[in-house]
Parts: structure tokens; C-alpha cells; sequence
């Protein structure tokens, strides 16, 4: 039982991912609908939560189900498994634990519970004080990682951090800037891949003097889903109005008054944003792991030195400081380093 279970799981984790890049900040939920008889299981639907704001993956499944299958259903015999506790609040959509009761499904196994205060196990009872048999915690670790943005955003109350910047092999992230054109260190592959970053975040966030000295868009233009929000800081409101970051590709948040990174996190959460990805600079980077607030990693690393890489002897911007304890994958000759801290 155990072993269908963790498969019909994986699969609603598979089904959940399709929708990477739309349902932000919600959940990605996958659910299929499964028959038990004597001559073996029988899928009956599937679905997932496909856009922000849309159907949630249990009535989609049953609705797909019902599509495939006009002579009707025995839900009694079937089981709904689904990678997230079902909602039991009138949010965008009525309660899908409502419909489950009302289906009169016969057994519910369920992922992870969800951390939403709103739900937080209320969805399960729903269902067990109507009769349903429900089980809890199958892949916990599997479904949690998938979640973890609206997961962190729930039990943190501060979006999910991803910090990410690239580095010569001797440890600087530019040159200089008054001594010459800024430093390329990424390939056009792994840049690619940072535009799948800034997909699958939310937000993205560079310093004052990132955006004054390279004026980024800080778009999602190599990968396909949506922009991020695009945000950084301006205490001395030295930014120019026509830099890149003010276009109206995506919105843009600037922090003048207040700075400070707690500030910020408590801020992005009140604005229901789950994640961020920080890509520099330096001093940005070297405040947020000095304050521990952050929950991974990702660092580039050339082959070739600033003076390699440049050809003559410059002054160059020091990465921030920090040691990995991961091994790196290789990825058009550049090292990529990713380290997990420890669970929020
Ligand atoms: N290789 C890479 O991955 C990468 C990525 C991004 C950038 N870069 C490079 O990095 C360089 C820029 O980095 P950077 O380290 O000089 O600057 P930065 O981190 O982009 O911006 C730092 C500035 O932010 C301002 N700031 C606002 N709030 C602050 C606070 N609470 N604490 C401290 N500072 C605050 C400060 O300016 P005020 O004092 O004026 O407020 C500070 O000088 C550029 O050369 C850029 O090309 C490289």
C-alpha cells in the first residue's frame, strides 16, 4: 500500500510542476483520482492548479474524471491523492475538501499538511469528521521541497532567499568599474539557466550600485514564464528615473526610507511574495548572509582569474565571503556551486 501510495504521489508532484511558472505566490498542487477494483488500480483523472487565481487541482481532477468517464463514478471506491492538504476555506474557489465530502470519495492521502493558518489541518478534519478515510505524510520531504517557497512564506512570514552571483576563479564578481567594461563571467548556457532562476522566483533584488553601474532589466527573456518583480534599494534617491529597472516590462519595488534587509523580508511577505533571488552585488550579498536570513546558495565560478580573464592587471570587486562545503557540477566550464543552509 505504502509503495502506491508514494507512486500516485510522485505522479501528483509531477502533475503539480506543470505549473511552475503560473501559480505563484500559491501552492503547485496535483491530484489524480484513482479506482480501486479486483482486476488492479485504474486512474480515472488527473489535474493540477494550472494559473494563479484558477480552479484548484482537486476539482480539475474530478472534473477531468468526469469528462472521461459520463456513465459515472463509484467514488466510494476510489481514492483522491493529492500532494497538499485539500483547502477548507472560501478563498478564490469554494473548499475542495466541501467537494470531496460531497463526491462522497472514500479515502483522501494526502502529501503534506498545509502550512496556511487558514487550513493547517482544518481540511483534514473536515473530511474525517464526514467519513472520509484519510491518510497524512506520504514523500513529506519531496512535497515540502517542491512547496518550499509557500511553505517558508507561511511558517517564516519572510520570503523564501536565493542568493546567486558569479566569480572569477580568484574571487572578484567585476572589475573595477572606473578601470574598465564590467567582467563577463557567466556563458550564454548558464546564463540561460539564471533566466530559469528569475522564473521560478517571484521577485529578484540587486544593490544601488548594481543598477547605477550595469542598469540591468533584471527581465525573464531567456526562459519561458513571467517576469519577476524587480526590486532594489535607494536610500540617497541617487537612482536616475530612465534606468532599466523602471520600465514597464514588470513592477519595480524601491526601498528609500528603510533598508534594512528585515525590513525588507517583512515587507515582501505583507506583499504575499514568496521568494526572492538576490544577484549582487557584493555589499548586497556580503548584509544578507551576514544577517543568516537566507536559504540558498548559488555561486558561479570561472576557470580563469580577473587577470586571466581580462588580460591586464586591474583592481577587481571582491566576491562576498563565503566557504562551500558543496561539490560543484561543471556547466560549460564554469563550476556551479549550490548549498542548501539548513531548513528555515
Ligand atoms: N558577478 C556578479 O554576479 C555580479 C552581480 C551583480 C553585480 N555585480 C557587480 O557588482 C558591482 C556592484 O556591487 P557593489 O558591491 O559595489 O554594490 P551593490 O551591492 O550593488 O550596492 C551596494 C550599495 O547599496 C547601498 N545600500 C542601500 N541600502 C544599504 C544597506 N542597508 N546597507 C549597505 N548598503 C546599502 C549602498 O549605497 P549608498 O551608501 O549610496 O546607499 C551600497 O554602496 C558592479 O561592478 C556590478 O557589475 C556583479
Amino acid at each position: 500500500m505504502q509503495i502506491m501510495n508514494e507512486k500516485y504521489i510522485y505522479r501528483c508532484l509531477q502533475l503539480a510542476r506543470l505549473a511552475e511558472y503560473y501559480v505563484a505566490p500559491n501552492p503547485m498542487v496535483g491530484a489524480i483520482l484513482v479506482q480501486h477494483t479486483e482486476q488492479g488500480d485504474k486512474i480515472l483523472g488527473e489535474g493540477w492548479h494550472m494559473q494563479y487565481g484558477g480552479p484548484h487541482a482537486e476539482p480539475n481532477c474530478i472534473a477531468n474524471a468526469e469528462h472521461a468517464h459520463p456513465q459515472g463514478i463509484d467514488y466510494k471506491s476510489c481514492t483522491l491523492y493529492v500532494n497538499l492538504e485539500p483547502c477548507s476555506h472560501y478563498g478564490k474557489t469554494p473548499p475542495c475538501a466541501e467537494l470531496i465530502i460531497r463526491k462522497g470519495i472514500g479515502r483522501v492521502v494526502v502529501g503534506m499538511l498545509d502550512p496556511n493558518p487558514q487550513v493547517a489541518g482544518r481540511g483534514v478534519r473536515m473530511m474525517q469528521e464526514a467519513g472520509v478515510d484519510v491518510q497524512v505524510g506520504v514523500l513529506e520531504k519531496e512535497c515540502f521541497e517542491l512547496n518550499k517557497r509557500f511553505v517558508c512564506l507561511h511558517t517564516q512570514h519572510r520570503p523564501y532567499v536565493i542568493l546567486k552571483w558569479a566569480q572569477t576563479a580568484d574571487g572578484y564578481i567585476d572589475v573595477a568599474r572606473d578601470s574598465g567594461v564590467p567582467l563577463i563571467i557567466s556563458t550564454p548556457l548558464t546564463k540561460q539557466l539564471v533566466h530559469q532562476q528569475r522564473a521560478e522566483n517571484m521577485a529578484i533584488m540587486v544593490g544601488t550600485r548594481t543598477v547605477i553601474l550595469d542598469n540591468p532589466r533584471l527581465l525573464n527573456t531567456r526562459w519561458s514564464g513571467r517576469n519577476p518583480i524587480r526590486i532594489t534599494q535607494d536610500r540617497h534617491h541617487v537612482l536616475p528615473e530612465d534606468s532599466n529597472i523602471f520600465s514597464d516590462q514588470s513592477p519595480t519595488i524601491v526601498y528609500r526610507d528603510n533598508t534594512e534587509w528585515t525590513h525588507v523580508l517583512s515587507d515582501l511577505a505583507k506583499r504575499n511574495i514568496h521568494s526572492v533571488l538576490v544577484e549582487g552585488g557584493a555589499i548586497l550579498l556580503q548584509n544578507i548572509i551576514d544577517s543568516g536570513l537566507y536559504d540558498e546558495v548559488h555561486v558561479e565560478v570561472s576557470q580563469y582569474s580577473l587577470l586571466q580573464s581580462v588580460g591586464k592587471l586591474l583592481q577587481g570587486v571582491e566576491a562576498p565571503k563565503y566557504v562551500f562545503s558543496t561539490q560543484p557540477t561543471i556547466v560549460d566550464g564554469n563550476l556551479i556551486y549550490v548549498e542548501y543552509k539548513n531548513g528555515f
